[in-house]
């Protein structure tokens, strides 16, 4: 297996960034280990074998799964409680759950099985960094565990932070995590398929999503209008985005059938791309970061903002 290792500017390529974020980048980078091998034949064939085994029981996304992230936000928030309300316990399980990765256009075997852990990490401290530093009100949309929410309320301490996602243990475990740590943070009920009409959005807010339109597929459209009605001054979507895959590579077209098997989000990225052509949304950032676990890549940007 051939060594080699991810540096800043590696990550600088990767997001599209300008050599003045180098000094914030490397400030996380230093802290972690990114060496990782490319793989033998033999060992990429297996990865790939895995893939479409993957394949045959990958569940679909969509309504009938609330059930189910009920259930997966109320044993987080049990493994909450077990640890003392440490909120590293709040990382959740998806996150570095696959030995191998989707980096830079291959297959990647990472020394430290934490390697996607720290990357997202990296790339949270950029982006915060560079997209929040004004924000005064952030919500989260599909926040989970609210894992994110809790690292960008140490960051900004004073910045109002609103957590949303239709299960409820989620909603209640954001709640206790704000008040057993003095978060300026709250939680409260939202359904992307049927967007509260009656909720506003403070002025100049930002929105964001992480891997969680990615759960309704083609029926982001309510959503999407929803929020161009209310004006936030910036949208922030990290989440798989099917059109970036180029169907003619077979590693792409791995990546590409575990999405569609999935039902994850389909259609957004060209609509976001007609409105901006229609002068509706400005399209600041649409970008692959060429990242993912080993079936697909969650790491997809885009950022925009209703004109
Ligand atoms: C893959 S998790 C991501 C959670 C979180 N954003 C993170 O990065 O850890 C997907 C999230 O979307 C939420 N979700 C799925 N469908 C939803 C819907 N229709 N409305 C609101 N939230 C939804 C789930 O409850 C879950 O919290």
């Amino acid at each position: 297996m051939s060594a080699n290792a991810l540096a800043v500017g590696d990550f600088l390529h990767a997001f599209g960034a300008s050599a003045a974020d180098a000094a914030l980048i490397a400030e996380e980078v230093v802290k972690h280990n990114f060496s990782y091998g490319r793989l033998e034949q033999e060992a990429r064939d297996a990865a790939i074998l895995s893939v479409l085994r993957k394949l045959e029981d990958a569940a679909a996304a969509g309504e009938h799964r609330h059930c189910i992230w009920e259930m997966a936000w109320a044993d987080a928030a049990r493994r909450y409680d077990e640890a003392g309300g440490d909120l590293v316990a709040l990382e959740p399980s998806f996150i570095s759950a696959t030995p191998y990765l989707r980096l830079s256009g291959d297959y990647a075997a990472p020394v430290d099985p934490r390697f996607e852990s720290n990357y997202y990490r990296v790339l949270r401290a950029w982006l915060f960094r560079k997209y929040l530093r004004d924000a005064r009100d952030v919500y989260e949309f599909g926040c989970g565990s609210g894992f994110t929410l809790a690292g960008l309320a140490r960051l900004m301490p004073d910045c109002r932070l609103v957590g949303l996602d239709w299960a409820q243990p989620a909603v209640d475990l954001i709640n206790r995590v704000a008040d057993r740590h003095r978060l300026k943070l709250s939680a409260r009920r939202f359904d992307f398929f049927h967007p509260d009409a009656s909720m506003p959005l403070a002025p100049d807010a930002v929105a964001m999503t992480f891997a969680a339109l990615e759960q309704i597929g083609s029926r982001f459209r309510d959503f999407a209008d929803w929020l161009i009605e209310r004006r936030p001054s910036l949208v922030i979507n990290l989440e798989p985005i099917a059109e970036f895959y180029d169907p003619d590579k077979l590693f792409d077209q791995l990546a590409l059938r575990y999405h569609h098997k999935r039902q994850y989000l389909a259609g957004y990225q060209p609509y976001l791309a007609e409105l901006a052509k229609l002068g509706r949304i400005e399209l600041i950032l649409a970008r692959r970061l060429g990242m993912g676990n080993l079936f697909h890549e969650g790491y997809s940007l885009l950022i925009w903002r209703p004109l």
